[in-house]
């Protein structure tokens, strides 16, 4: 028996990470979140000062980063270098900087190769002990695994994505351009608005996180 592969897409601001932590504890499995690859290349490049616009030195960072992830929904982290880079990954500086690699067309390939054998070896053996895996991102109903047991693109109103987003006393404008300024940099080399066939859209706007939950749990059952 292999384990069951959710697959979770949708821009920021969606819930999509709240959502896929909280259905993969539920549900035993491992909790896979794409975009953190993206990140840590991204801090790796700048602590190492690379020039962003060199796109095969981007590409040759990536591949030779030492990276590893835990997939533990309770608690996931990335390491680089055996050092726990989890907060740094969630600067502003990366996040204004992340869509540098997502649309580098030399360095997107390595990650998500690296982003399938991370499943794969999830499947095998791995934090859920064969269970499976939730694993949320941008391409990952379309790319990485098109043929996940549940496919499903949560999306949500601009307004309220950037609402979600804006903390208190956030700037709503700094707020409104990293959210939907990373949407429009991101959509240049993947499109994650509309659902691909036989991919289950779940807009959350007038959803709380418990209903958006319950609605990709019962997808879960009813696919198994
Ligand atoms: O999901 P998160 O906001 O952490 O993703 C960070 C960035 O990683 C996104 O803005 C996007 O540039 C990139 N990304 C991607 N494909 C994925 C996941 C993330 O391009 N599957």
């Amino acid at each position: 028996m292999t384990g069951i592969v959710i697959a979770i897409d949708g821009p920021a601001g969606t819930g999509k990470s709240t959502v896929s932590r909280e259905v993969a504890t539920r549900l035993g499995l491992a909790y896979f979140d794409t975009g953190a690859t993206y990140r840590v290349a991204t801090l790796a490049c700048l602590k190492e000062g690379v020039d962003f616009s060199r796109t095969s030195d981007v590409a040759a960072m990536v591949a030779t980063m030492n990276v590893e992830l835990v997939l533990d929904p309770g608690a996931p982290r990335v390491l680089l270098d055996g050092e726990d880079v989890s907060r740094q990954i969630r600067t502003d500086t990366v996040a204004l900087t992340v869509s540098k690699v997502a649309t580098n067309l030399e360095a997107r390939p390595i990650l998500q190769e690296m982003q399938r054998t991370v499943i794969r070896h999830e499947l095998e053996a791995g934090f859920s002990r064969g269970r499976g895996v939730c694993a949320e991102g941008r391409d990952i109903t379309t790319v990485i695994a098109p043929e996940a047991d549940v496919r499903v693109l949560m999306t949500a109103d601009d307004e309220v994505r950037v609402a979600r987003r804006a903390g208190e006393g956030a700037d709503r404008m700094t707020v409104r351009e990293a959210v939907l300024g990373r949407d429009r940099r991101d959509s240049a080399v993947v499109s994650f608005h509309e659902a691909a066939d036989g991919v289950h859209t779940l807009d959350t706007t007038d959803l709380t996180i418990e209903e958006a939950v319950r609605a990709v749990i019962s997808l879960a059952h009813e696919a198994q």
